[in-house]
């Protein structure tokens, strides 16, 4: 029989500062009205020390994760890290994080799957776990949007925020957990959301960053068009495929990019608004931190034995969705 992958555990972590929209009116022609009900954002987390890259919040996040889940760090066998704003390019941020945290018996490995890496990541890390290979993996999703946001481009520098969140994927003896997950890639998607420099391709030069090209390029309106129809689509696959009705769900998870994204998905898919778990509106699209953070911010909702779908859109394009029955009650 196939083993059975649950999430036993999530915690999240962002910094203290807050960056309102009153404070983004004084920095660009924007207005909190437009932002508000553009987006659903009121207000992003940003974290504002100098030396300090995406490990910093991972690290926070994967130690309160173990302190919560009773886990000494050397019983991990494997981190993944999905970012988009490593540290570094190399090394790894996951090697960081796991230095850090004395995960001394884990290999560690960064996903890049824009904001669809962390449903990557757990696919990937239960795989592991299903093959028993191992029993502890830690997968967490962090980014520091601030560093590649251009703060005098109002299209995108309102949407993003930064943040942190981790889970621990451990086997499940009563047939809880991970049921089944679809991810899907469409790399024509490339033109309308990327950083046009600092890779191979366009390394970085004078011109480069005179022509503010290290910082993220959103054609915004197209991607919204891609994310409502193709987060939709494969939401209804899964619960198709698992003959699941909309009533049968507890909760939807969807990355967190808009309210209106969000409110127009869970329309097509016949989900009430109370099912869809939303935290945009205090920590912003925070990219592969979106879906732990929900996890997180509602775990005190969760029941054992809740269904739940997953499910993320991205940079690439990427996208997936993950079905789980989770596998303890709130605390
Ligand atoms: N304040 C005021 N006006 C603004 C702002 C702002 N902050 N930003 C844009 N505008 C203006 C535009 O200039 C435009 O003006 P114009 O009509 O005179 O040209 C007008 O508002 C409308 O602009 P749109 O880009 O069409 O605005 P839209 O309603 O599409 O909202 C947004 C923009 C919020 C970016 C939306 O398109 C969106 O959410 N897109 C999807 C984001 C997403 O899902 N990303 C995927 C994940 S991210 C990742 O993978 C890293």
């Amino acid at each position: 029989m196939k083993t059975c992958v649950a999430i036993t555990g999530v915690h999240g972590y962002v910094p203290e500062y807050v960056l309102t929209n009153a404070e983004l009116e004084k920095m660009v022609d924007t207005s909190d009205e437009w932002i508000t009900t553009r987006t659903g954002i009121k207000e992003r987390r940003i974290l504002k020390e100098e030396g300090k890259g995406s490990s910093f919040m991972g690290i926070k996040a994967v130690e309160g994760l173990l302190e919560k889940t009773n886990t000494d760090p050397q019983e991990i066998e494997l981190i993944i890290c999905a970012t988009i704003t490593p540290d570094l390019i190399f090394p790894a941020t996951s090697n960081i994080i796991s230095h850090a945290v004395g995960a001394v018996n884990a290999v560690s490995y960064d996903m890049q799957a824009a904001c669809s890496g962390f449903i990557y990541a757990i696919v990937t890390g239960a795989q592991f776990i299903e093959t028993g290979k191992y029993k502890k993996v830690v997968v967490v999703g962090v980014d520091k949007m601030s560093a590649i946001v251009d703060y005098k481009d109002r299209a995108t520098c309102v949407i993003f925020g930064d943040g942190a969140g981790a889970v621990l994927l451990e086997p499940n003896e009563e047939g809880l957990g991970i049921v089944d997950s679809i991810l899907k890639t469409d790399g024509s998607g490339e033109k309308y959301l990327y950083q046009k420099a600092g890779g191979s391709r366009r390394p970085p030069t004078r011109e480069t960053i005179d022509a503010r090209e290290h910082y993220l390029y959103q054609d915004g309106r197209n991607v919204f068009k891609f994310a409502i129809h193709k987060v939709t689509s494969i939401s209804k696959e899964i619960m198709k495929k698992n003959n699941l009705s909309s009533n049968d769900i507890d909760f939807l998870v969807p990355h967190q990019a808009n309210t209106r994204i969000i409110e127009a998905i869970i329309q097509r898919l016949g989900i009430s608004k109370d099912k869809a778990m939303v935290t945009i509106d205090k920590f912003g699209n925070t990219t592969d931190a979106s879906i732990p953070l929900c996890l997180w911010h509602y775990e005190p909702k969760l029941k054992k034995g809740d269904k739940l779908i997953l499910s993320a859109f991205g940079g690439g394009f990427t996208w997936g969705s993950v079905y789980t029955k989770w596998a303890y009650d709130g605390c």
